[in-house]
Formats: C-alpha cells, sequence, structure tokens
C-alpha cells in the first residue's frame, strides 16, 4: 500500500476497492467522475446496520465521532454529497492530486496507525476535501469475519452474517413470485401438494457438491447411529445437515423462505419450523433406486430436486398412493411442500439411470 506512485500521467484516477465491499451498481465509477472531486467515495453500509464506509465528523484526538446527520446519511434520509473526514473500503483518488499535492507525502504508513486512518489524515492535512455520496445506490458492506475458507462452498454458510447476498446468490429468481397472486409460481400436482420454486441453481451445485465432498452417505439400512433411537424405519443413502454443520443455517432458511410459503398455503398453521430430520438423499440404480411407501414423521415435508431429471437421471419422482398421484417430473431448485402423515402415504419412484439427489425436510415433527 505504500508504494502508490501514478508517475504515469496518463494515470487519470486511482480506484481502491477492498475484498469486502459489494459493489452492485455497474455505473459506480461514472458516477464517481461525473462528481469531479479530488476524493470520493460511494457510501455503503452494512445490510440493515449503521456500520458504513466514513465518519461524520472527528473526535478531539482525531478518531471516530458521530455527526448529527450521520444516521439520516446511513439510511439514505437525507441524500447528497458529503464533505467528511474519513472513507474508507473503497475510493476513487484523481491521478493530478496523486502528483500534486499528495506526491511528498506518505500516504499510507505511519508508525503504529491504521493505514485508512493515515491515508485520511494526510489528505485533510493536505487542505484537500474528501466526500461520499449517497446519491445513488451503490452496494454494500459484507461481513467478512466468519468467512470459513476451509469449506467448499463457505458463501452457503452467510445466511445470517450477508442474507441479502445469500438471497440473490442461492434463493430461487422466481421466489418472490410465490406471494403474488395470479402469478402461477404456486402448482399443486396432487391434492394438498404444493410445488413452488425455492433454491437457485448454485444452491442445488453447492449443496450437492459440498454431500459429495463430505461422502458420509449412510449405507440405507435400519440401523442408524445418527437418530436418538438407533433405528431408521424406512432408510435412504443420505447425509444429514448436522454432518456438513449446516443445520443452524438450514433451519434459518426454513424460517424464512419455507414458514412463509406454508403460512400462505395452509392458512391458519403457523409452523414453528422445527425440524431435526434434514438429509439429501442420493438415489442410483446400483444404490438405493427408490423408497416404498411410507409416511414421514412431519407435520409436513419438504423436499427440493437438486439435480435435473433428462439430464443427471432418468426415472424418479414420488407417488401419493392414496390419490394414485405421481409427480414423474421434478424441477431443479423447486420444493414439494406435502403433509407427513395419514393422507399423503407415498413412495419414490425408482432412478434407472445416473444419480437423483433430493433435500428433505422434516417439518414440526
Ligand atoms: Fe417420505
Amino acid at each position: 500500500m505504500g508504494g502508490l506512485e501514478p508517475k504515469n500521467p496518463g494515470c487519470d484516477y486511482f480506484f481502491s476497492i477492498d475484498s469486502d465491499v459489494a459493489l452492485t451498481n455497474p455505473d459506480t465509477l461514472r458516477i464517481l467522475m461525473e462528481e469531479n472531486k479530488s476524493v470520493i467515495a460511494p457510501m455503503l453500509s452494512k445490510h440493515g446496520k449503521l456500520w458504513s464506509n466514513f465518519w461524520g465528523a472527528l473526535s478531539p484526538d482525531g478518531f471516530y465521532s458521530r455527526s448529527e446527520d450521520y444516521i439520516e446519511i446511513v439510511q439514505g434520509k437525507r441524500v447528497g454529497l458529503w464533505n467528511v473526514p474519513y472513507i474508507t473500503q473503497v475510493y476513487l483518488v484523481k491521478g493530478s492530486v496523486l502528483r500534486s499535492k499528495l506526491s511528498q507525502v506518505s500516504l499510507f504508513v505511519d508508525e503504529g496507525m491504521d493505514p485508512d486512518m493515515v491515508f485520511c489524515r494526510t489528505i485533510r492535512d493536505q487542505g484537500i476535501f474528501m466526500f461520499v455520496s449517497n446519491r445513488d445506490e451503490f452496494g454494500r458492506l459484507v461481513a467478512s469475519a466468519t468467512f470459513n475458507t476451509s469449506r467448499l462452498h463457505p458463501d452457503m454458510w452467510q445466511i445470517f452474517d450477508n442474507p441479502l447476498d445469500w438471497r440473490e446468490k442461492y434463493v430461487h429468481e422466481n421466489y418472490s413470485k410465490i406471494f403474488e397472486e395470479a402469478s402461477g409460481m404456486v402448482e399443486q400436482p396432487c391434492p394438498d401438494v404444493y410445488w413452488f420454486p425455492a433454491f437457485s441453481e448454485k444452491m442445488c451445485d453447492h449443496l450437492v457438491e459440498t454431500m459429495e465432498d463430505n461422502g458420509q452417505w449412510s449405507g440405507g439400512s435400519h440401523k442408524d447411529e445418527r437418530l436418538a433411537g438407533g433405528y431408521e424405519n424406512v432408510p435412504t443413502v443420505d447425509i444429514h445437515m448436522n454432518q456438513i454443520g449446516f443445520e443452524k443455517e438450514w433451519l434459518k432458511f426454513l424460517k424464512d423462505y419455507i414458514a412463509p410459503v406454508t403460512e400462505k398455503l395452509y392458512p391458519g398453521y403457523y409452523p414453528k419450523a422445527h425440524s431435526i430430520m434434514n438429509f439429501v438423499v442420493r438415489y442410483r440404480p446400483n444404490e438405493q433406486p427408490s423408497l416404498r411407501p411410507h409416511h414421514d414423521s412431519s407435520t409436513f415435508t419438504i423436499n427440493i430436486a437438486l439435480n435435473r431429471k433428462g439430464v443427471d437421471y432418468q426415472g424418479g419422482g414420488c407417488r401419493f398412493l392414496r390419490y394414485d398421484c405421481k409427480v414423474e417430473s421434478p424441477r431443479k431448485g423447486w420444493s414439494f411442500m406435502h403433509p407427513g402423515r395419514l393422507t399423503h402415504y407415498h413412495e419414490g419412484l425408482p432412478t434407472t439411470q445416473g444419480t437423483r439427489y433430493i433435500m428433505v425436510a422434516f417439518v414440526d415433527p
């Protein structure tokens, strides 16, 4: 960071951006350049929080102090271009300023001081004004402290810390249409069996890849030490969410995304979104191709198709015996929701080629 020397006169601007910045506005650079300031930052904050990339004021000793208008600026209740004493994480500096007023000073380095603090102090000391703009929506700051890079797909675990980014990446693009009347986004292929978009393609792929990477598939036998009773009446070849450390995150998904759909489709029932059986099932012709008729130990069951019939596998699907009704062409990322017991006795139809994956949860057992 110390060696910032754009001596090349052809360098018009220096743009600095940290890894915890998510710029979602593709016009950010153009907008900032049009403001024609020596130093300018797009205003960003953490989703739903007051944490941002600027300070509204300085304390007498040069540290953070909240200005009277700070909250209104972060929340977008006051909009404009603001002259501030401190910016960080993402900013644009004019090359001409770097070659003139800032050419003879150490921009980032001072013993024991944070580089951003040194940078802003130097700019202030040189009599240069720095600005932050909230005239446009530019993006947001992401939380990176809990990011665990030892996981195959660390983003999957970000549903708590970066819920907006998680939703954009992992929730089906048509999910919100479920709640629009006449969108046709909820189907009822069999009586009281509802079918709606839940996961994005990416979520399906990341979940399957994480399970295959884990590889601790159960043998599909009745004896199952992962269960409290040690016995599974209708065993499948599966991996439970707690085996990949994803149970908390999955339950959050159930609460935030599945419970509202349940409330819409089964009026008057308010799901607790409790679930102790959450697992990915693998069906293969030479492993476990199908599942005999059974009831689920749930009030209602969620069953999400994780790959594509006709491409990744042949056969598969689910039959509800009481109605002699089959769902034979599951759609990747779409979820079934059906009552677990009594009326919805069901079986898994044989997978005849390839491998079929589904995500299952027994909700409100
Ligand atoms: Fe079942």
